[in-house]
């Protein structure tokens, strides 16, 4: 079936929070642990940081947002991002597809690099964006607790390098 992307809107927020409580629950990519709601999520609409969705048949099957990486003036143009693909639509290219539109709209922002922290563990996702172009940096060791276990994290980068003079 064709994959759509666009600009997420406010009325995307509902099928957003079904898709990331998913990843949640799952333990696979986050270490946040609580169910978010619609209110818990509505703020990445007004960060200024591009996020995207991708629709099948008119019905939202991904999102990646990007957020700012740091308030420093020197890093404005550092976007962190997050991608989740709601399960069942897993392992068919949507999540390529929807990163490669963030990445574009990220470009259009003056975004100069996109960044995030992936858990060592999660092969799908760091097999997709190394796909795509980012650069694995290192792993943070030990960085948060998960359910009281420690996990290390790959750092990774994307350089979007003609917004860089
Ligand atoms: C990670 C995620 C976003 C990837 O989206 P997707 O639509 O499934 O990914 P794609 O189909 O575009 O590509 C996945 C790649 O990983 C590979 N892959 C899938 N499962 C894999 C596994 N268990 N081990 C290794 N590679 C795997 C696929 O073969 C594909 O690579 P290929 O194109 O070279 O064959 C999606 O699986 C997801 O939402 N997972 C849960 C949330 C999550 O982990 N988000 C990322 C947080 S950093």
């Amino acid at each position: 079936m064709p994959v759509e992307t666009r600009n997420a809107e406010f009325p995307d927020l509902g099928a957003m929070a079904n898709i990331y409580n998913q990843g949640i629950e799952e333990r696979i990519a986050t270490f946040e642990s609580d169910e978010k709601s619609t209110k818990d999520i509505e703020h990445w609409l007004n960060s200024g940081f591009p996020v995207v969705v991708a629709l099948q048949d008119g019905e939202v099957v991904a999102f990646a947002a990007s957020f700012p990486y740091s308030a420093r003036v020197c890093y404005r143009g550092i976007g962190e991002f997050s991608v989740y693909v709601n399960r069942e639509s897993r392992g068919s290219g949507i999540g390529t597809t929807v990163m490669e539109a963030l990445i574009r709209e990220a470009k259009k922002h003056g975004i100069w690099k996109l960044v995030s922290r992936v858990f060592v563990e999660n092969a799908s996702s760091r097999k997709m964006l190394r796909n795509l172009g980012f650069r694995e940096v290192g792993i943070y060791e030990k960085h948060a607790q998960l359910d009281k276990v420690w996990k290390d994290v790959v750092i990774v980068e994307y350089l979007i390098l003609e917004n860089i003079n």
